[in-house]
């Protein structure tokens, strides 16, 4: 099978061209198409002759993309419109990734894929708009809504915490958002799993088990064994520009019913990434 992975240089893209590997895989960087330039879009699947496209670029600035709206919408919507139409063009299948932050997080129980999306924020907004350019131009598709990326090449909320946590010895998280960290070194393959059924929609897969900020940068401390006090804030407290869904657990339902393993539990996986994060975040 011949695959083209979008965003190649962020931090699910860097694995998911891993998790490929043993297939004809090409990663596209930024710097080798920007997927906001439809002609370019066209031009490279006409090329690559791919079966499959894994779209992973995306605008992931949450809290910027409320002060850049029209970026965040270019590369959220726009972008996987560009590429879904070329999927078709090409006859591809398209795997596209989305997030959690579709969902306005009020709701009790975890999110399943048939709950309406309420997004609060521009990012959510716009990668909302993705999906449905996606379902409205490509039958052949998969999305796939992840949350809480964490992975080994490129930043994210652990890497930030070792960072800060070397520099300082008491740091404020926030602790009314749960969600399920979700390793790219775990949802890569699982990504992988799902675009050869043939079973196309939408899904949801995370890392089983949930928490919240304060109690993931405890467990990353811990496991890094460096003695950080945390103290729990709330949302308001930290006042990011973007709001956040307070409840971001995505039920992993039609994985799940379709008889897709479950990705392991968060604990499992985070010392793996603390391993592979602690040399840069000495440095
Ligand atoms: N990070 C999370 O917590 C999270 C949660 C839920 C869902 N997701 C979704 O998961 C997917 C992967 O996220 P990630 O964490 O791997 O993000 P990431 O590390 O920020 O990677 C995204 C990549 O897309 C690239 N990109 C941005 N605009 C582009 C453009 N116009 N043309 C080509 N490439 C472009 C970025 O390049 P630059 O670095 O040069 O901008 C970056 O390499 C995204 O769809 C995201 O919305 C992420």
């Amino acid at each position: 099978m011949r695959v083209v992975v979008t965003g190649a240089g962020g931090q699910l893209g860097h694995d998911l061209v891993k998790a490929f590997a043993d297939h004809d895989v090409v990663g596209l960087t930024r710097a080798d198409l920007d997927v906001t330039d439809e002609a370019a879009v066209v031009a490279s699947v006409r090329d690559h002759a791919p079966d499959l496209v894994v779209h992973a670029a995306a605008h992931t600035k949450v809290d910027a993309a409320e002060s850049e709206p029209d970026a965040a919408w270019r590369a959220n919507a726009l972008a996987p419109w560009w590429v879904a139409r070329a999927c078709a063009l090409g006859d591809a299948v398209m795997v596209h990734v989305s997030t959690d932050y579709v969902f306005d997080g009020r709701s009790d129980r975890p999110y399943t894929e048939f709950d309406a999306v309420n997004p609060q924020s521009v990012y959510g907004r716009s990668k909302a708009a993705g999906e449905q350019l996606v379902r409205q131009t490509l039958p052949r598709h998969h999305i796939v809504r992840t949350s809480w990326v964490l992975g080994a090449h490129g930043g994210n909320f652990v890497r930030t915490m070792l960072r800060v946590g070397r520099e300082r010895d008491a740091v404020k998280v926030v602790a009314d958002q749960t969600g399920s960290p979700t390793f790219t070194f775990d949802l890569a393959p699982a990504i992988r799993r799902l675009a050869v059924t043939g079973r196309f929609g939408t899904y949801h897969l995370t890392n089983s088990g949930t928490c919240t900020w304060y109690e993931l940068a405890v467990a990353a401390y811990r496991e890094a064994g460096l003695d950080v006090a945390v103290a729990p804030i709330t949302t308001a407290e930290y006042g990011a520009p973007a709001p956040r869904p307070a409840n971001s657990v995505l039920d992993n339902l039609m994985a799940r019913l379709t008889g897709l393993p479950p990705l392991p539990r968060w604990e499992e996986s985070l010392p793996r990434l603390v391993a592979e994060l602690a040399p840069a975040a000495a440095r």
